[in-house]
């Protein structure tokens, strides 16, 4: 894992990549970087400087092509690219790492885990990060860096006060069975679905209502077709950075440090606007006047708490046990 300890270390080692790298090489290294957000994200953006940084960093030895908003490819098929060596870099959500047999990641998504941002930073530029990263490795995949988006909201066209208030919506949900377990727990039908169809769904009917931060509900437009959201901030949603190991390990590793170098900096860029770019997301919600959004009172949160508490215990046996504890303890320190 990349973090600031290398930053430095990098720094000199990229002075010397930088003047190492051929100027111009002929045929540069294409990197496809597939996402399924909108540009003006914080994965959008961070993605967007990653480019900029890589390509300077290695001289133009690498074109970096972004393909936002599953121009390319949808969540599940993403990974399987990846894999397949059709594209090189990704970052899903750390939801979606189950397909590739790391049920670890699902952690991310207990209800209540991480009580801020900072909370969160405790797991993913620490050694749990790392653990965890080391988990894709045996499966073919190198983890980079963790970006973040933030702090999940709820919504459907009716409101969402207490738990009761969820009663047999069908309520979309990324590819996860924590997430599955949460919708359960509050008594709603959860159902899979690309994020790229969830629009379409809201607005048809075929779903009720979803879960999303901010940023990400504003910018596919969510927020037209529901009529109510609470801002609950029970979940998390982030990513983790990934290619596949076979294609990184086989870069010149001068191309490979100043790509390393981009991706220190990019994160720190992304990490750095990621709340700032959902506050901002949630006020413009507000001002479009189309959804009614709700502040938990104390009373109502402890009730969602309650309710979504059994979760952390129901999901033991696939997270791992250990990891919930590790998760746990490097929130708590
Ligand atoms: C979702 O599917 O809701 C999110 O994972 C999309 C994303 O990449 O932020």
């Amino acid at each position: 894992m990349l973090t600031r300890r290398t930053l430095a270390a990098l720094a000199g080692a990229s002075a010397l990549s930088l003047a190492l790298v051929a100027p111009a090489l002929a045929e540069p290294i294409v990197i496809k970087f597939s996402h399924v957000v909108a540009p003006d994200t914080p994965k959008g953006k961070g993605a967007a400087k990653f480019e900029e940084l890589a390509e300077k960093y290695t001289n133009g030895a690498v074109d970096v092509e972004v393909y936002p908003n599953s121009q390319l490819y949808k969540d599940k098929e993403e990974l399987e690219a990846l894999q397949l060596g059709a594209v090189q870099m990704l970052a899903p959500s750390l939801a979606k790492f189950g397909p590739l047999g790391v049920q670890d990641f699902e952690v991310f998504d207990l209800p209540f885990i991480f009580p801020s941002y900072e909370a969160l930073h405790k797991v993913t530029e620490g050694e749990v990060g790392k653990m965890l990263f080391g988990k894709l490795a045996e499966k073919g995949i190198t983890g980079l860096a963790y970006w973040d988006n933030g702090f999940k909201i709820m919504s459907a066209n009716s409101p969402l006060n207490t738990p009761d208030d969820f009663l047999g919506l069908k309520m979309r949900i990324q590819s996860s069975k924590v997430l599955e377990a949460e919708m359960n727990a509050l008594g709603a039908v959860p159902q899979v679905m690309a994020f790229s169809e969830v629009y379409q769904a809201l607005q048809t009917g075929v779903v009720d209502g979803t879960e999303n931060p901010p940023s990400n509900m504003f910018t596919q437009k969510m927020n037209e077709v529901q009529t109510h959201a609470t801002v609950s901030n029970h979940g998390y949603l982030g990513y983790a950075v990934i290619v596949n190991k076979q294609f990184w390990d086989g870069l010149p590793a001068d191309v490979r440090a100043g790509m390393e170098l981009a991706m220190v900096e990019a994160t720190a860029y992304a990490n750095g606007i990621a709340k700032e770019e959902n506050d901002k997301a949630l006020q413009a919600m507000k001002d479009a006047g189309t959804t009614e959004f709700h502040d938990l009172t104390d009373e109502e949160r402890a009730a969602w708490v309650a309710a979504l508490e059994p979760v952390h215990d129901e999901m033991a046996e696939r997270i791992g046990a250990e990891t919930i504890a590790a998760v746990k303890a490097a929130v708590s320190q």
